[in-house]
């Protein structure tokens, strides 16, 4: 697959971030690390809340703290969760993350890895994960 840059330093980010989730409810951690068009980094992790529908998935947490500081154009995010998986069973981003990601990034290009760890991960492109998908072409 295309795209030029570390998958390993990014997984790795994405190790550390999920360390940081705030899962009182579901004891289940995620991790992610966004990667921008210049090779920056911004990491994030799922927070949740008493009230359940105001948990943020670790994805989104990564993206808008990437958007609130002025990024707009992105190559690559890697998503860690769970903790005993086996390798090859991966925490696939869920169908809200999946649209906020549609909403930043180019589905023909932007790349989506599901990762264990630094030498357990799968990439997928982000057309593949959201076929058939409604966005801004469609307003
Ligand atoms: N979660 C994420 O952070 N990313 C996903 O794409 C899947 C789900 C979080 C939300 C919640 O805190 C926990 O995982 C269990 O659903």
């Amino acid at each position: 697959m295309s795209g030029d840059f570390d998958r390993k330093r990014l997984v790795s980010e994405a190790l550390k971030a999920q360390k940081m989730a705030y899962v009182p409810y579901s004891g289940f951690k995620v991790g992610a690390a966004l990667l921008t068009k210049d090779d920056k980094i911004y990491t994030g992790c799922n927070i949740e809340n008493a009230a359940f529908s105001p948990t943020n998935c670790a994805e989104r947490t990564a993206f808008f703290k990437a958007v609130s500081e002025g990024e707009n154009e992105f190559k690559a995010i890697a998503v860690i969760g769970g903790e005993s998986n086996a390798r090859g069973v991966y925490c696939p981003p869920c169908g809200v993350c999946r649209q906020v990601m549609l909403e930043f990034c180019d589905p023909e290009s932007f790349i989506v890895i599901l990762a264990n760890g630094e030498e357990d991960f799968r990439e997928l492109l982000l057309k593949d994960l959201i076929p058939f998908s409604f966005g801004k072409s469609n307003l």
